[in-house]
């Protein structure tokens, strides 16, 4: 399948309201659309929708930045995605990172990313999932994107991932580029 998006933007709204639109053409007859609204205030308080369409409704992805999440539907999605993964409690992680970014399809979470960080200018991408049903679509390059422009605009200025080595073209389409980096078991 033809995967070379063509890009026009759309910007407008009041001061108080700003909105933007961007229009992705991904096939003939498939459009990824995305529309934001930065309305609230606060570091978790900021409304912030993504919607990726291929026209028909069950096709639809949408991103949401920092959303409130269920143990019970990050262990359905993690379940899914990880052949080691244990049900696990994730509010105490999900309390202490920088942001993270969660992908639904009707309604149902399909895809997650989460920012950790150090306080400072170093965050880092975590257990990027996307589930099964809905790989190979741009949905994992999407959320990380959207993760690292989130980390930018909450003070983080290097993001750093880790990955097997299958996985680098995934990253490079991310926008990373590798570098030597070490990983310690515990
Ligand atoms: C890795 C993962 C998040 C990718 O999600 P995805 O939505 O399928 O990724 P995308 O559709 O955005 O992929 C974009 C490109 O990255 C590359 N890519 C994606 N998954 C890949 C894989 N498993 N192996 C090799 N390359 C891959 C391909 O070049 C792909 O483009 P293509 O579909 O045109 O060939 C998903 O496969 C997943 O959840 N895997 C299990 C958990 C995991 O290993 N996470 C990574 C933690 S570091």
């Amino acid at each position: 399948m033809a995967r070379r998006p063509t890009f026009s933007r759309v910007d407008g709204g009041r001061d108080d309201q700003a909105s933007t639109s961007t229009t992705y053409g991904l096939t003939p007859g498939a459009a990824i659309t995305w529309s934001r609204s930065d309305t609230a205030g606060g570091i978790y308080g900021t409304l912030l929708g993504m919607v990726m369409s291929d026209q028909a409704p069950e096709n639809q992805i949408r991103l949401k930045v920092a959303p409130a999440l269920g143990d019970a539907e990050l262990n359905e999605l993690f379940g899914a995605s990880w052949p080691d993964h244990r049900p696990a409690s994730f509010s105490g992680m999900l309390a202490r990172s920088l942001c993270w970014v969660a992908a639904y399809r009707e309604g149902a979470l399909v895809g997650f990313v989460n920012v950790a960080t150090d306080g400072g200018i170093h965050a880092f991408i975590l257990d990027t999932t996307v589930h099964p049903r809905v790989r190979r679509q741009g949905v994992g390059v999407r959320l990380v994107q959207r993760a690292a422009q989130e980390a930018r605009s909450r003070g983080a200025r290097w993001l750093h991932v880790d990955y097997e080595p299958h996985l680098e073209e995934f990253y490079a389409r991310c926008g990373f580029r590798p570098t030597a980096a070490g990983l310690m078991r515990l």
